[in-house]
């Protein structure tokens, strides 16, 4: 079966994950792969489950022409079923996805997002922004973009995917 069913998952779930989410969305859609790609989030604290992503997040992407409307979820252990790529935003979220995972299979799924992103050193994060400033929404969106082009190259590279009709290097555009 084709292996693009993709969950990205951080603490809370309403700012890091749904912005990787929303990129990642504009991304497969302007590559013309929206039909091949399931794409979600989650979060490892249920603190903020049902609401809409932080406003700061919301702002920050909408700058780009991104909307970010997915509604917090938690993380959980069924979703190892749901998803083939279980994508961490930094090493806590990483050891939590560790812990949960029971078989070697379910732990075969869970990567550092930036591990995707060839520029980006060995075990690099995506930091969490949200008890820091503005400025903190921005780099999540640029660390975000640049590693789900490289996730995008690599679902690319690794698995059958129709070839899309766009430029998948092109900028993002609005939806
Ligand atoms: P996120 O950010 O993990 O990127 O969604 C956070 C949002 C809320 C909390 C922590 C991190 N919180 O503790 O409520």
């Amino acid at each position: 079966m084709a292996a693009h069913r993709l969950c990205f998952v951080c603490l809370g779930n309403i700012c890091r994950s749904p912005t990787a989410e929303g990129v990642m969305r504009a991304l497969v859609r302007d590559a013309g792969l929206a039909s091949s790609v399931v794409i979600g989030s989650a979060g490892t604290g249920a603190w903020h489950v049902g609401e809409l992503p932080d406003p700061r997040s919301r702002a920050a992407a909408r700058a780009r022409g991104l909307e970010l409307t997915s509604k917090a979820q938690l993380f959980v252990h069924t979703d190892f079923d749901r998803f083939d790529y279980v994508l961490a935003m930094d090493l806590s979220n990483l050891e939590t996805l560790q812990r949960m995972a029971r078989t070697p299979r379910e732990r075969s799924k869970i990567h550092l997002l930036r591990s995707f992103d060839v520029t980006a050193p060995a075990g690099a994060e995506v930091p969490d922004p949200y008890y820091g400033g503005p400025g903190g929404f921005d780099e999540v969106l640029d660390m975000c973009e640049r590693a789900c082009r490289g996730l995008l190259a690599h679902l690319r590279a690794h698995h059958e995917l129709p070839h899309g009709s766009v430029d998948a290097d092109a900028a993002l555009t609005p939806a």
